[in-house]
């Protein structure tokens, strides 16, 4: 029998892109998202990509009664893969407590429910925020955090510590996925990242300035001392983190996680500043890009990228996509997503 397995968050970015994964790797999905940072699109290019349509459910999982409906539809879920929350870090530093009540309840009531429903397998969101402002790179599962750089980040730390308090003596496991820089897009040009709220993330900006979204984009930093004066970040495919969360659930499934919480860094382990990502983007694509040079902003790290190793060893995920394939398929979906009048 296929497992099945609940997607929060599931019509967001990441979200959309691991329940196909799921599919395509012999799992039933269902979905519950309510829709604050995404709308159902997705589900349509679900269906015609898989031939699947995902029962979905639109509620606020900080409401325990109405996320308790789709457990009570489908008392069969085994697996639940928690990606929703809030993660604008920005906005996070303007509004913590909407950060703190939207992603610390919502993980109390799904955590809550995942226990009375009997789930087997819990996997977590994670981040590389959880860090904090790290003094080298690469960074592997041991590195310890300093303080968080943002409320967001604070949230995942709070998120991963709930979960190993509570999971001690109960039978459920759970997967904790820090992913490092999740970007492009489905390579099928159907599916990518389309926020309702305005993006933060770099390859979205870039994509919306050279689309004529945006009249420019601003690199957040020149002084930091790395290579260029910008950021280092760690780009991985979303298709390739996708399928880390389908090899996540299947470790788990198989009996093979001995202990109650395993954490995992998911990125590709090599860094680019913000300034060779728009490089790699204008040399794929030939569109010039409109940016300045500003100011640092507040909630950033200066350089962070991971060493994917215990990832590699133990789930046997291995990125397959560069940061060529990452600007390329975000700049199709861009194209493909403006000429539909999408936002
Ligand atoms: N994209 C990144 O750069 C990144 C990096 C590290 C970690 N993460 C984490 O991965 C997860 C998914 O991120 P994403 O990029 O797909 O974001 P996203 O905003 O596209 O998806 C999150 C989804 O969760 C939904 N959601 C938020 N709060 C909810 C609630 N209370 N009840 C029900 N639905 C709710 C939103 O509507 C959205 O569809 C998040 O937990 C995020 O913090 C993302």
């Amino acid at each position: 029998m296929k497992p099945k397995v609940l997607v929060t968050g599931g019509t967001g970015y990441i979200g959309s892109h691991t329940m196909l994964d799921l599919l395509e790797n012999g799992c039933d999905v269902v979905c519950i998202d309510s829709c604050i940072n995404s709308d159902t699109s997705c589900l349509e290019a679900i269906r015609q990509l898989s031939g699947v349509e995902v029962p979905f459910y639109q509620a606020d999982l900080c409401d325990l009664g109405a996320s308790e409906r789709v457990f009570r539809d489908h008392p069969d879920i085994s697996g639940v893969i928690h990606f929703a929350a809030l993660k604008a870090v920005g906005e996070s530093v303007e509004k913590p407590l909407l950060y703190f009540r939207n992603n610390v309840d919502s993980l109390i009531n799904i955590l809550d429910l995942s226990l009375r429903y009997g789930v087997k397998a819990f996997i977590f969101s994670s981040s590389c925020t959880v860090y904090g402002d790290v003094q080298k790179s690469p960074v592997d599962e041991n590195t310890p955090w300093q303080e968080a750089a943002s409320p967001y980040g604070r949230t995942k730390q709070i998120g991963e510590q709930i979960i190993r308090d509570t999971l001690q003596h109960t039978s459920m496991k759970s997967i904790l996925l820090r992913y490092f820089n999740p970007a492009g897009a489905h390579p099928s040009g159907k599916m990518g990242e389309s926020p309702i709220n305005p993006p933060q993330n770099l390859v979205p900006v870039i994509t919306e300035t050279a689309i004529g979204k945006r009249e420019s984009m601003t690199v957040f930093g020149t002084d930091y001392p790395t290579r260029d004066g910008s950021c280092i970040r760690d780009y991985i495919h979303v298709c390739d983190l996708a399928h880390a969360h389908t090899l996540a659930l299947k470790h788990v499934f198989a009996d093979r996680q001995l202990s109650q919480t395993e954490v995992f860094n998911l990125g590709i382990g090599n860094g680019l500043t913000v300034l060779e990502i728009i490089e790699a983007f204008q040399k794929q694509t030939g569109v010039s890009l409109s940016y300045t040079l500003g100011d640092r902003r507040a909630g950033d790290v200066m350089a962070i990228y991971s060493d994917h190793t215990k990832a590699s060893k133990v789930l046997g995920w291995e990125p397959k996509m560069d940061i060529n394939d990452i600007v390329s398929s975000a700049w199709t979906w861009e194209k493909n997503r403006s000429t539909a009048g999408g936002k």
